[in-house]
Order: C-alpha cells, then structure tokens, then sequence
C-alpha cells in the first residue's frame, strides 16, 4: 500500500452547541486617542474623509467595527500628541473641542448600534490641584470624567456606554450614582467588564475563574504591513481562544498623525496627509472585516473553538437563531508578532482540516456555507484580502478545508458580507513647500488649525475681540498650568506642523506674549515630538516680554514686549540660521550642526497664554 500523504494530515473539529454556549461576543473596536492619533484626519476635503470613515465604521463595507473607543482629551502628551480637555481649568466646561466629538457622531451616523468607550490618559493641572496624579482627589476627577459624559449627551446626543477612569493608571476608582458602567483600565477589577492591556491573548487564571467578563481593551499596536495584519488577524481569534476575552480593541483607530511621531502607522489603516488626500486602506482593515462583518455584539461563542492541530485557531459564533460563523486563522509565527508581548516560538504547517456541524447546525438544508477569504503574502506576491470566494459545501453536516499558512478564512451562514471599494484617492505627496494660515475662521468647525500637532500645550483658534485691528482671529496657547501628565511632556509648549524632511526652509510668524514674564518661539528642523517631545532638538528662536532673545541659548537683546504684535522669521540653510524680528535682520550665522531635518513649530516659554497668528513656512 502506498503511504497515504493527504489523509494523514486531515484533522477533525466539531462545531457544536449541544454542550452549551460560550461566551457573549462583545465586538471588535478601534481606539481614537492615547493620544492624538486622528489629529489629521479631520483636515481631509471631502469625499476622501466619509470614504475614510465608510472604511471604518460603514456596515457591510470595511472593518465595519462594533465599538469606538476615545480618549477623553487631558490637555497633555499621550504619545501623538495632546488633546485638548473639555475643562482647561475649573470654571471652564466646553464640549466643542478636538475633534473626538465628530468622529464618535460620524461613527454613529454610520452604525447607530456602534458602542462608544471614553478614556482619560492625562488631566488639566488643576485636577490634580499641584499633584501629578489624578487620585489625589478622587472627587474632583470623578466629577470632570461625569461631566465628559453628561456633556457627550447634552450637546451632541450621544450615549456613551463605557468609560474608565484612568488609562494605565494603577489604582482604581468606583463610579456610583450613574448610569455608565465604569471600568478600570489595565488591571483587573470589579466593575462590570475586567479590562487588560497587551494580554499577548493570555489572561490570568484567577481572572479567568471569577467568570468575569474579559477584553482585551486595547491591543495590537503594530505597523500596519501584513505583519500587523498578521498580529491583530491572530489576536482576534486568540485572545478568545486563549483568554476567553470578548472584546478587542485596537490602539488605534486609524494612523493619522505624522508618521515620524511616535508608533507612526500603528493603526488599522493610514491616513496621514490631509494635504494630498492620500489614504491606504491597510490589511488590517481586511483582516477586522473577517470577524466584525459576520458576528455581531451579543453573539454568542461556542465552546468549541480551539486551535488547528497543524498551527493556528478557529472560532465559532452563533446568533442563537441559526446563524453560523466559524472564523480560522493559520498565522505563522514570524509574520504574526505584534509589538508586546513577545510570542513565544511556534510552528504552522499545511494541513487540511474537516469540520463537522452538529447540534442545531446540522441541517439537511444546509448544502453550503459563504466562504471569505484572505492570504497574506510575503514575498513579493499580491495578497488576496477578504474575498468572497466559492460557497463551500457542506455534505451530511461535514466541510473540509486545504489550509494553507498565513491565512484567514471565514465560513458563515451570514450572506451579507461585502468589500466595500471607492475609486483610489489621490497619490501621495509631501506636504506643501508653501503653506500659509492667517488663522482667519469665523466659526471653525475644529477647535485646532489645520495640521498643526499639538505636542505639550493646546492652541487653539481664538477670537480677540479687543483687538482694533488685523490680529482679530489668531491661534492662542491656552493651557497655563503643567497637566497630570501622562508621557513627558515638555516644560514649554510646542506644537509642530509640514514634513520632518525639511532642511533649509524659512519660517515666520507673528506671535503676541501675554504673560509678563512670558516668551515664545518659533522653530525649525524640529526633530522629534510624541513621547520624547521633551527631548526635541531643533533650531529654536526665542523672544521674551523683557526683550530679550535667545537662539540655542544665545542671548541677546530683542526689543519684543509683552501685550504687542511681533513678526518673527527664522531661515535655515544648511549648517547655518538667520533670524528676523519685525522684517529686519536680528541674528544671524548661528551654526547648526545638527539636526539636519524636522518639522517647524511655535510655542510658548512656559504654560502660558500667547497668541500666533499669520504663520508661513517656504521649504525648499
Ligand atoms: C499604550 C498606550 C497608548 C499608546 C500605546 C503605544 O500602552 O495606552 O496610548 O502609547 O501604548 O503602543
Ligand atoms: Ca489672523
């Protein structure tokens, strides 16, 4: 007799509920924030920005996710950037500003069942009252986190079903007296939903046992190439599988922030030039669909889902009404690793593998079953990304699979999957060599001028209603109290905008001191922001209200005052830089080593009130 090659490797699987269900399935989300990772994406035109968002949130088109999860901004560095906090300080409650407001009724608008999550990672100085840590008064930052939500519903209608307390924070606070349920976040605790970060799809036997429900509310975190689609196509599956975790949620949403900050590209998909219109919608996106089209919140598991004998897992959802959907994957160690934790070795081979349906699955009528299809390919090989291939079938209850590795196959009874496509945006491009904002909007529909990505500091579009004459509408800093920080933040406030390319490049503004003691600058080749903002190089050129300068700690006298419009115009060109104060030269020959590149920016001495206006840049 021959050896028998095909057969060996054949393997079979029940799906069956006869044994009773697993757990409820509690929906596959994206996170805006942590910090400031859509910061772009409200400067797209339009169609490109509702194509974005179709990509995302749209049902039956994309990723089509089930859950958004925000930051509740803190007026701080959370690793892109900082968002701006409804209460800058205590008599200040505004729920207009960034731009997570948008996004959440965008979502919305698209999936009126998306379940929305808000989640502070820093707070404004003040709810600290001098302390950096937002415990120190339990009350205070109870009541800012409550009227973050009381605010969602009063001024833009929208329920917000979770909210924790303190991203990564380790100590826990309990909410009574309200509606939404409060979660810790990172640890373990005894809100209604147990939450860890980076499970690496493990969980703790003591949580397990508690019979707790479980998420992994945020994850991933991985550039958005096959290999993160590879890790995030193998933690959705897993993170049940191993951890019995019901949710998962993946830091972040959508990369669009620049991408020289900080984790640039980790997020399902990339839209990072709203100058171009440019966005790719990145395997991830695919990936999600595999699960997030074909099982629904409220879903139930079965219990048997587990892992292929060959490498790799598969899962197994109901509706409870007859509805199937088994979803495989066959990632393979090195084109599956995820930023944390580290996976430790395995191996995945070819291998085929029969499924037997029973229970309420079996049913003479059930001859096929939708089958849709990715393979992630590394190797110079186009990819095929969530395609609807032949139905499969299904004979006496039985259906087998040839698994190849790298790939995810979803079998389902549900018939309305569907690939969402829109014509291809515009090519990428740099961002503009020219650019210039007078800052001159009546009533902007963002609080933050376009592109420019807060670091340390808010700034924000003001309307300075003393002013006689042309600086009427500016950009102002406004916070004026250090945060309870979350990242490093810088003791100065920086916000920077343009390519981190730029060498030689002229940059100008007029800037307006407010405080006293104040000062701000304007910069160039600005090297580095996200969470080592603080250690960012770069040229800088100060003026202080005593009327003094400062270039790379280079003193000398400026002339500027306090509470009057001054135009500052830094060049650099090479090795060298040129200052100007008021269109005459100030300084100039100051030598610059190094860095050779980066953004430009402005800001401000310390926290302090200051006001920018009629900013220019011209790169060559
Ligand atoms: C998380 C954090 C996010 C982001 C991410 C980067 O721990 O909550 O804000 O910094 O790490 O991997
Ligand atoms: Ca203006």
């Amino acid at each position: 007799l021959l050896p028998c090659i095909c057969l060996c490797a054949a393997e079979y699987y029940l799906v069956d509920d006869r044994i009773g269900l697993g757990r409820r399935f509690d929906g596959i989300g994206g996170l805006s924030g942590g910090g400031a990772t859509s910061r772009l994406l409200i400067n797209y035109n339009e169609s490109y920005r509702s194509q974005i968002l179709d990509y995302l949130f749209k049902p039956n088109f994309g990723a089509s996710l089930h859950i958004l999860k925000v930051e509740i901004g803190g007026d701080a560095q959370t690793t892109d950037g900082t968002e701006p906090s409804h209460m800058h300080n205590e008599n200040d409650e505004n729920y207009f500003r960034g731009y997570e407001w948008w996004l959440m009724k965008e979502a919305k608008k698209r999936n009126p069942d998306i379940i929305l999550i808000g989640l502070p990672w820093a707070f404004p100085g003040w709810v600290g009252q001098g302390s950096n840590w937002p415990y120190t008064f339990p009350n205070i930052t109870a009541n800012y986190v409550v009227s973050w939500v009381i605010g969602a519903k009063q001024h833009h209608g929208l329920d917000i079903n979770y909210i924790g307390v303190c991203s990564e924070c380790s100590v826990m606070l309990y909410l009574h007296s309200h509606r939404v349920r409060i979660c810790s976040e990172s640890i373990t605790y005894f809100c209604s939903v147990a939450s860890v970060h980076y499970p690496g799809t493990m969980t703790i036997k003591e949580a397990m046992i508690t019979g707790k429900v479980l998420w992994s509310s945020e994850d991933y975190s991985t550039f958005n190439n096959n290999i993160g689609a590879g890790c995030w196509a193998r933690i959705l599956n897993q993170n049940y599988v191993n951890g019995r975790m019901t949710s998962t949620i993946s830091w972040n949403l959508i990369a669009s922030y620049y991408e020289d900050l900080s984790f640039g590209r980790d997020g399902l998909m990339t839209a990072e030039e709203p100058w171009s219109g440019n966005y790719v919608v990145e395997s991830p996106i695919w990936i999600t669909a595999h699960t997030t089209q074909f099982a629904q919140p409220g879903w139930t598991y079965l219990q048997t889902v587990g892992h292929l004998k060959h490498g790799g897992s598969y899962v197994a959802l109901t509706d409870g009404n007859g509805n199937l959907t088994i979803i495989i994957e066959t990632m393979t160690h090195d084109h599956s690793e995820c930023i944390r934790p580290s996976l430790p070795p395995y191996t995945v081979s070819p291998q085929t593998a029969t499924f037997q349906l029973k229970g309420s699955f079996v049913s003479v009528a059930l001859t096929e079953l939708q089958q849709w299809y990715s393979k992630l390919n590394f190797m110079n090989k186009k990819d095929t990304l969530f395609q609807n291939i032949t139905p499969i079938k299904v004979s006496n209850g039985y259906f087998t699979l040839q698994l190849d590795v790298d790939e995810v196959y979803t079998i389902t009874t549900v018939t309305s999957g569907h690939k969402g496509l829109y014509p291809d945006p515009p090519e990428a491009a740099p961002f503009p060599k020219k650019y210039f904002d007078d800052f001159n909007v009546s009533s902007p529909p963002f609080s933050e001028a376009p592109c420019f990505a807060d670091q340390t500091g808010v700034f924000e579009y003001f309307r300075n209603l003393t002013d006689p004459g042309p600086h009427v509408y500016t950009l102002r800093q406004v916070v004026t109290q250090r945060p309870v920080t979350w990242a490093y933040d810088a003791d100065q406030t920086i916000t920077v905008i343009g390519d981190h390319t730029w060498q030689n490049l002229s940059v100008s503004c007029d800037v307006y001191i407010e405080n006293e003691n104040g000062g701000v600058f304007l910069a160039a080749r600005v090297d580095q922001g996200g969470e080592s903002v603080k250690s960012a190089m770069g040229v800088f050129y100060w003026v202080f209200a005593n009327g003094t300068y400062k270039v790379t700690n280079d003193l000398g006298l400026s002339g500027t005052r306090v509470g009057i419009w001054h135009t500052l115009t830094l060049t650099v060109k090479g090795y060298f830089a040129f200052g100007m104060l008021n269109g005459y030269p100030l300084w100039k020959n100051a030598v610059v080593l190094q860095p050779l590149n980066g953004w430009a920016a402005i800001g401000t001495n310390s926290f302090e009130y200051a006001q920018f206006d009629n900013f220019k840049v011209d790169a060559d």
